[in-house]
C-alpha cells in the first residue's frame, strides 16, 4: 500500500461519524446529514428515527423548510443571448470552459490557441459542455457536510464538446486525418472537474485556482473496472490485458451522488466515439451488442475522427484505442473490446484526490443518464434509479446487496465496493392499469432469443440472432436482457429525482420523434404545431415532440420494492397547443409552457422541483430554461383519453397529475441547453449549467451566440478584463450562480 498524502492523513484525521451526529445534534435547526437522506439513516442507525411513520413522511424527507408555493413570478420566453432571471433574483459566472484550476496555469485565451502545442495542460483547466453536477460542501476536517455552503467541492461533468471554438480555425484535418494535438486537447476537454468553491463576504462564489481538491478526470485517466465484469474476458484490451483496468471516462451526461460522498459520473452517448476500421469476423452475440449499442460494426471514424490521427511520436496509443477493429492477434493486442469498458457508471471520491475512478459493472451498461439514490434507511439496502437515455429505452433500479450502514460515511470507493459491486438490476414495466413492476434481469434464462436485435439506423438491418449464454450478460448487454425482460420502452429517460416530501420517483421522458405507436405511460403523438413559419425548430416533426415527466410510488414506499402505481406529472407543450387538449394534457399557459423536459431535480433543502429543458422544438419562440414547481402526489390527477388521430396513432387511456404551482425562473442564451443543477447546503444559492451556448454555429467569424461575454464589470476576460479580444468572441459552457438579490431561500 503507497503512503499517505498530506491530503489523505487530513481526511483520515476527520471527525468520526459519531462527532459529526454529536455536532448536527447540538445544533438540531440546521439542515445536516441527520435529516438528508443520510441523515435519517443515520438517526435509524441510532435508534432515534421516527420516520416512515402515518403522517406520508419518509425516510429522507427534510424537516426544515416546507415549501407550499413558488413564491416568484415567470420570467417571460426570451430568445435574447443572455440569461434571463426572474425579478428579484441575480447570477454570477463561476466557471467557465478552459478556467485554470491550478496555481500558475494562464487565463483562458479562448481563440483557439490555448494548450494548442501542450494538449496535456487542459488536464488543469475547465472542460466543455458542462453538465451533471453536484456540490459537496465541505465541513470542519474536510469531511463532507451536506449543511455546509461558503466552502465546497463542485463535481461538474464535461459531456462533450463544440469543436468549432476549441481551435484557432475549428478542427481540423488533411485527408481524413485528424491532427493529433487537436484530438489529444478534446481527448483532455472531455471528462469531469473536481473543484474547491468558496463563498465571500459579498455572497459571490469563487474557484479556488490552487486548491488540491482540484483536479480533472478525462479519457486519458486511468480507471478500474470494478464488480461481476472485473477480470472478465469481455474487458480484455490492449492497455489491461487482465481485463480490470481501462482509460478514461467519456460523454459524463448526469450524474449522481453516494450517501458515502462520492459522485457518480455516468457513460451516456460514448458509443459513437469509437470507430471501426476492421469490422474482422464477430460473433452473433457481438454483432447483436454492437448493434443494440450503436458501437459501428462497420467501417467508420467515430465521431470527433480521433482514431484517425497518426500515433507517431505518441505513447500509449492515445488514438487506436478508439478503433474497435481486429487488428491484432488477441484481444489483448489490440482494441477490440475498447467499448465493452464504456457505458457504465463512474464512481469518483471527490474528497480523495489521488484516488483511482471505478467503473461499477454491477450497474449495468447502457446509455447512462445519471444515478440517482433512493430514500436511504439504515439496515435497508441502498437503491439507485437510472435512465437509459436513447428512443424506446428503458428504466433502470439498482438494489445494493448490502444494507446501508451509516459507519461508511466518508467510507470512499471502499463504501463503492460494498453497495455498488453487489445487487440487482431490474427494468420497469409499466402496465396499463397505473401499476408497474420491476422485472429482475437475472430472471432472464440462458439460452433464451431474440432473432431480430434492434439498433440504430446507421447499422445493418440484416436480421441479428442474440442467444443469452452468461448470467454476467445481464451487466454487459443490459439493454438486450431488457428486451427480452419486457421492459417498457420509453421516450428517453433522461434525470430523475426523488421528492424528498414522499420518497416519489420522479424522471423526464424528454421527447421522441420516433414514436409512432403510443402506450399508457408514452400516451402522445401528434405533429409539432409551429406556426410562426421562420422554419426554425421542429415543424412537420412527429411523435412525442415535447415529452413529459413520469413520476411513480414503490409500493410500501420502500424503495426495494419489485411493484409501484404511476402517473404521469406533467405534458410538455408549446404556446401553439394551449389550446390543443391532446397535446396539452397539464393545462400548461404561456407563464409555464415548456418543451423537452430534461434535467430534473427536488432540492434538498425546500422540496421544491426544478425541471430544465433541453430542446429542439420550442427554440423558434424560446430559449431553453429552467422551471420550478411544488407538485402533489401519485394519482391526484385523472384518467385522460388522449386522442392521437391526428398523428396516426388512435386512442389511448393514460392518467395525467395535478401540476400545481409551475413557474419560469430562468432562460438561457442561444443555443444552450440549461442543465446540471445542484445547490448550496442552506438552500440559498443554485449552481446552474449553461451548456454549449452558441452549438448552432456554423461560421467561426459569426458566432449566434456571444454568451457569457461580456463579463461582469463590462470586461471580456479575454484575456483580461476590461480587453476587447481582437477578432469574434467564442461563447464558452459554464456554470452559473443563482441567488435571490434579497440572500433568501431560493424558489421561495
Ligand atoms: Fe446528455 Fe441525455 O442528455
Ligand atoms: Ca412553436
Ligand atoms: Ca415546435
Amino acid at each position: 500500500m503507497s503512503s499517505l498524502t498530506k491530503k489523505e492523513m487530513e481526511i483520515l484525521s476527520s471527525p468520526t461519524f459519531q462527532q459529526i451526529i454529536n455536532q448536527h445534534l447540538e445544533n438540531p435547526s440546521r439542515r445536516t446529514i441527520l435529516k438528508g437522506s443520510v441523515g435519517v439513516a443515520a438517526l435509524g442507525f441510532l435508534g432515534l428515527a421516527g420516520c416512515g411513520g402515518g403522517d406520508g413522511a419518509v425516510a429522507g424527507a427534510p424537516r426544515s423548510t416546507q415549501l407550499n408555493a413558488v413564491g416568484f413570478s415567470s420570467t417571460s420566453l426570451s430568445t435574447a443571448d443572455s440569461v434571463i432571471v426572474a425579478e428579484g433574483y441575480q447570477y454570477q459566472v463561476l466557471y467557465k470552459l478552459g478556467d485554470p484550476i491550478a496555481a500558475g496555469v494562464a487565463d483562458y485565451m479562448n481563440d483557439g490557441s490555448d494548450a494548442a502545442n501542450n494538449p496535456s495542460e487542459f488536464q488543469f483547466r475547465s472542460g466543455d459542455h458542462h453538465d451533471g453536477m453536484y456540490f459537496f460542501g465541505i465541513g470542519s476536517n474536510n469531511a463532507w457536510d451536506p449543511e455546509a455552503s461558503d466552502r465546497g467541492l463542485l463535481v461538474v461533468n464535461h459531456e462533450a464538446i463544440t469543436p468549432l471554438f476549441l481551435h484557432v480555425n475549428g478542427p481540423t484535418s488533411v485527408a481524413g486525418v485528424r491532427d493529433a494535438n487537436e484530438a489529444l486537447k478534446e481527448m483532455y476537454i472531455h471528462g469531469v472537474s473536481v473543484v474547491e468553491v468558496r463563498r465571500g463576504s459579498n455572497g459571490q462564489y469563487s474557484v479556488v485556482q490552487n486548491s488540491l481538491f482540484n483536479r480533472r478526470i478525462h479519457t486519458l485517466t486511468d480507471m478500474e473496472i470494478s464488480g461481476p465484469l472485473r477480470g472478465n474476458p469481455f474487458m480484455v484490451t490492449k492497455y489491461s490485458p487482465n481485463g480490470t483496468r481501462t482509460r478514461g471516462t467519456i460523454n459524463n451526461c448526469a450524474s449522481g451522488y453516494t450517501p458515502w460522498g462520492t459522485y457518480l459520473a455516468c457513460e451516456e452517448n460514448w458509443a459513437g466515439y469509437f470507430g471501426n476500421s476492421n469490422p474482422g469476423t464477430r460473433t452473433s452475440n457481438e454483432q447483436a451488442s454492437m448493434r443494440r449499442y450503436g458501437v459501428r460494426a462497420t467501417v467508420g471514424n467515430g465521431r470527433e475522427g480521433w482514431n484517425t490521427a497518426s500515433e507517431v511520436g505518441q505513447v500509449g496509443e492515445p488514438f487506436s484505442r478508439w478503433n474497435v477493429g481486429i487488428v491484432g492477434a488477441t484481444a489483448a493486442d489490440d482494441y477490440r473490446n475498447a467499448a465493452n469498458t464504456y457505458g457504465w457508471n463512474v464512481e469518483i471520491d471527490p474528497f480523495r484526490p489521488n484516488s483511482i475512478p471505478k467503473k461499477r459493472t454491477a450497474m449495468g451498461r447502457f446509455a447512462h443518464e445519471g444515478a440517482w439514490v433512493g430514500p436511504v434507511e439504515a439496515g435497508k439496502p441502498v437503491v439507485f434509479y437510472m435512465g437509459c437515455d436513447s428512443r424506446y429505452e428503458y428504466i433502470y433500479k439498482f438494489v445494493s446487496t448490502a444494507n446501508w450502514d451509516p459507519a461508511d460515511m466518508m467510507g470512499g470507493l471502499q463504501a463503492g465496493d460494498k453497495y455498488l459491486d453487489f445487487g440487482k438490476l431490474y427494468v420497469a414495466k409499466f402496465d396499463a392499469d397505473f401499476t408497474g413492476e420491476w422485472i429482475d434481469l437475472t430472471t432472464v434464462a440462458n439460452g433464451t432469443t431474440i432473432t431480430a436485435v434492434r439498433g440504430s439506423g446507421s447499422l445493418s438491418t440484416a436480421p441479428i440472432t442474440y442467444t443469452v449464454t452468461d448470467s454476467n450478460e445481464q451487466f454487459w448487454n443490459t439493454r438486450l436482457l431488457a428486451d427480452i425482460a419486457g421492459g417498457t420502452p420509453m421516450d428517453r429517460p433522461e434525470w430523475g429525482g426523488v421528492n424528498p416530501r414522499n420518497g416519489e420517483v420522479y424522471m423526464t421522458l424528454t421527447n421522441n420523434t420516433s414514436r409512432r405507436v403510443a402506450d399508457p405511460a408514452n400516451p402522445r403523438v401528434y405533429f409539432d404545431n409551429d406556426t410562426d413559419g421562420d422554419g426554425v425548430g421542429d415543424a412537420g416533426s412527429q411523435g412525442n415532440v415535447n415529452g413529459h415527466v413520469i413520476r411513480w410510488r414503490e409500493d410500501g414506499s420502500d424503495p426495494a420494492a419489485t411493484s409501484f402505481e404511476w402517473d404521469i406529472y406533467l405534458f410538455g407543450a408549446e404556446d401553439d397547443d394551449i389550446d390543443n387538449p391532446n397535446v396539452n394534457l397539464s393545462g400548461l399557459t404561456t407563464e409555464n409552457v415548456l418543451s423537452s423536459p430534461d434535467g430534473l431535480w427536488f432540492s434538498e433543502k425546500t422540496g421544491v422541483l426544478y425541471i430544465q429543458t433541453d430542446d429542439g422544438a420550442f427554440t423558434d419562440t424560446t430559449n431553453c430554461m429552467l422551471v420550478a414547481a411544488v407538485p402533489g402526489e401519485v394519482g391526484d390527477g385523472a384518467e385522460v383519453d388522449v386522442d392521437n388521430t391526428a398523428g396516426g396513432a388512435g386512442v389511448v387511456r393514460t392518467k395525467v397529475g395535478a401540476v400545481g404551482t409551475l413557474r419560469r425562473l430562468v432562460v438561457g442564451p442561444k443555443d444552450c441547453e440549461i442543465t446540471g443543477l445542484t445547490e448550496s447546503g442552506d438552500g440559498k444559492a443554485l449552481f446552474i449549467n449553461i451548456q454549449h451556448p452558441g452549438e448552432e454555429t456554423s461560421d467561426l467569424a459569426n458566432p449566434t451566440s456571444s454568451w457569457p461575454y461580456p463579463l461582469a464589470g463590462g470586461g471580456f476576460g479575454n484575456p483580461a478584463a476590461g480587453v476587447t479580444p481582437s477578432g469574434t468572441i467564442r461563447p464558452r459552457s459554464a456554470t452559473i450562480v443563482l441567488t435571490r438579490i434579497d440572500g433568501g431561500l431560493i424558489g421561495q
